[in-house]
C-alpha cells in the first residue's frame, strides 16, 4: 500500500491483481454470457457513494450489473443501521435471498456497510443466515477484492468488521449510478457523537479528502457531462481539520465554483454548530452553488437539543437561517427532525412546530426517535408511548405540508431554471429540479433528460410545482 499522505493510501496493486484472479474466477463460475452483480443500497448517499465504489471495483472485476437478483452471480445488499427500521428491511430482504442461494448454490451472497460493523448485528447474520457468505463493514471497502476472491476460492465464510478508523484510501474505480447528477464524497465518518446517532461507530472519526484530488475528480465530473453534483460529508462544515494545507469548507466550494462549465454544485449535509458567516456568503456569491442549504436542527427545544449534544441552540440557529435569507436570494432551506427523542414533552414538540412555522422550510426529512444499540440515548428514560410520538408525528407532517404549500405557491409565475432529471410515470410527463431542489412536473420531450431548461411555473400542488417549457427560442 503506497502513502501519500499522513494517513492517506491508495488501493494497493494487491487489489487489482485480485480483480484479475476474480475476473478469472468468474469466467469459469458465471451462469450467464457474463460474470453479473446485483447490487442494493439501502441508507443515505453516503452509501451511495460506497457502492459506486464497489461497482467500479467489480466492473473491474469483469462484472456486469443486473437488476434482477434471480439471474446474477453475485448479490450485495449495502446496508443502513441509523433506525431500526432501516434495519428490519434489511433482515427482511436478506432472509428472501434464501431461495435463490438454494436454486442455485454457486452463487456469493454478501453484506456490507454500516449494519455490519455492529458487533451484535453481525453475530445475528451469522447464526440467522447461513448462506450468506461475505460480510464487510464500512472500513473494509480498500480490499474487497481480495476478501470477495478468498470467499470465492476457499468457500468459508468471512466476517470482518474493521478498526484502522484514521485511515483514508483513494484511486478506487468508481462506476456512478447517473450520468448527470453525481455524488462526490469529501470526507467520512464522524466526530460528533450526537447521543441518538450510530454514524459515527459505524464510520468511525472525521477524515478529509485533499482538496486538489476532490478537486481533481470534480473537473472530471464537470468534463464528462455533470450537471449536479453534490459535496458529501456527515459534517461538511467541519471540512478540512487535520489536512496539511489550511482549507476550510468554504475555501474548497470557492475552489470548485471556479471550474468552468454550465453544473450545480451542492452539499450535505451542513451542521448548524459549525455553520458559519463565510459559507453562506461564499454561496451568496458563487457561480453555480445552488441557493439550498440543507441544515438540519432535529429539535426546536432547547433543553432536548442540549441532551442530544448538538452544540447550538434554537436562537444560533435562527441567527444563521436568517443571515442566509437576507444574503441568498429565493434561499430553499431544508431539515432533519427528530421526534420523540427520550424525555421529550409535548411542550418541547411545540418548540419544534414553532421553529418550522418561523423557518417556512421548503422541505422536511421527518424520523420519529429509534433507539440504537450503544448509544448514550438509548439508556435514557423514554416514558412517552409510541402511540403518543406518532400523534406528534403526524401533527409535525400536517404543519409542514401546509407550510410547503404556501413557500411552493408563493413561486407560481416565476420562471425557474431547472434540470430535467426524468419520467414521471405519467404520460408524456417529465420531472425535474430547480436549484433550491424543488420537484417540477412538466411535458417536455424525453431528449431534455439531463439538460437545464427555463421552467415558467404554472401551478404548485404542496410541495410540487407545475411547469411548462419557456420558449427559450429553440
Ligand atoms: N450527519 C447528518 C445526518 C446523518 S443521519 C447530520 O448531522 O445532519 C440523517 C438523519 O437521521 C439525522 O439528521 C437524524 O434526523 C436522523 N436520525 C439519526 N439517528 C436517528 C435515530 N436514532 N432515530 C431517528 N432518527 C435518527
Ligand atoms: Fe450523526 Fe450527529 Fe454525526 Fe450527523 S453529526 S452523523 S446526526 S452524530
Ligand atoms: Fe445509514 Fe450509514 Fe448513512 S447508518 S444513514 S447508511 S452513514
Amino acid at each position: 500500500m503506497s502513502e501519500i499522505a499522513n494517513n492517506i493510501n491508495v488501493l494497493s496493486e494487491k487489489q487489482s491483481e485480485y480483480m484479475q484472479l476474480i475476473a478469472e474466477i468468474m469466467e469459469i463460475r458465471k451462469r450467464g454470457e457474463k460474470p453479473l452483480a446485483y447490487i442494493r443500497t439501502y441508507g443515505c448517499q453516503q452509501n451511495v457513494a460506497d457502492s459506486e465504489k464497489i461497482k467500479g471495483m467489480l466492473a473491474q472485476s469483469g462484472f456486469d450489473f443486473t437488476d434482477k437478483p434471480d439471474d446474477a452471480d453475485f448479490i450485495l445488499y449495502n446496508t443502513c443501521a441509523v433506525r431500526e427500521h432501516a434495519e428490519d428491511r434489511v433482515f427482511g430482504n436478506v432472509g428472501a435471498l434464501k431461495n435463490i442461494k438454494r436454486k442455485h448454490p454457486q452463487i456469493l451472497i454478501a453484506l456490507c456497510g454500516c449494519m455490519m460493523e455492529q458487533e451484535h448485528i453481525a453475530n445475528k447474520i451469522y447464526k440467522s443466515f447461513p448462506f450468506v457468505g461475505l460480510v464487510f463493514g464500512t472500513h473494509s471497502l480498500h480490499h474487497f477484492p481480495e476478501l470477495m476472491y478468498n470467499s470465492l476460492v476457499n468457500g468459508k465464510r468471512i466476517f470482518e468488521r474493521g478498526n484502522d478508523d484514521n485511515m483514508l484510501y483513494e484511486g478506487f474505480p468508481v462506476k456512478r449510478d447517473g450520468i448527470f447528477k453525481g455524488w462526490l464524497p469529501i470526507m467520512y465518518g464522524c466526530n460528533n457523537f450526537c447521543t441518538y446517532c450510530i454514524v459515527p461507530y459505524v464510520r468511525g472519526r472525521e477524515r478529509s479528502r485533499r482538496p486538489d484530488i476532490i478537486l481533481q475528480e470534480a473537473k472530471q465530473m464537470v468534463q464528462s457531462g455533470y450537471k449536479d453534483i453534490t459535496l458529501l460529508g456527515q459534517n461538511v462544515n467541519s471540512y478540512g481539520k487535520k489536512l496539511d494545507e489550511n482549507v476550510n469548507f468554504s475555501e474548497l466550494l470557492r475552489r470548485i465554483d471556479a471550474i468552468d462549465g454550465d453544473y450545480w454544485l451542492r452539499f450535505m449535509t451542513s451542521h448548524p454548530r459549525d455553520c458559519s458567516k463565510e459559507l453562506i456568503d461564499t454561496i451568496a456569491d458563487g457561480t453555480h452553488i445552488s441557493k439550498h442549504l440543507h441544515l438540519p436542527f432535529q429539535s426546536g427545544s432547547d433543553r432536548i437539543l442540549k441532551a442530544m449534544n448538538r452544540h447550538y441552540d434554537r436562537k444560533k440557529y435562527l441567527e444563521i437561517v436568517n443571515y442566509a435569507k437576507e444574503k441568498i436570494d429565493g434561499v430553499s432551506l431544508t431539515s432533519d427532525i427528530i421526534v420523540g427523542f427520550p424525555g421529550e414533552t409535548y411542550e418541547d414538540f411545540k418548540e419544534t412546530l414553532s421553529l418550522i412555522r418561523e423557518v417556512e422550510f421548503t422541505s422536511l426529512f421527518t424520523f420519529i426517535y429509534s433507539p440504537r444499540v450503544g448509544t448514550p440515548a438509548a439508556e435514557m428514560d423514554d416514558p412517552i408511548p409510541a402511540e403518543e410520538k406518532s400523534k406528534w408525528f403526524r401533527e409535525l407532517l400536517d404543519v409542514q405540508e401546509e407550510i410547503a404549500a404556501k413557500r411552493c405557491a408563493s413561486m407560481v409565475g416565476t420562471t425557474e431554471k431547472v434540470l430535467i432529471e426524468g419520467k414521471t410515470g405519467k404520460n408524456d410527463e417529465l420531472n425535474g429540479r430547480t436549484s433550491g431542489n424543488i420537484i417540477v412536473e412538466l411535458k417536455a420531450p424525453e431528449e431534455m433528460i439531463g439538460t437545464f431548461q427555463n421552467v415558467k411555473i404554472t401551478n404548485a400542488r404542496n410541495w410540487i410545482l407545475k411547469g411548462e417549457l419557456e420558449n427559450n427560442g429553440g
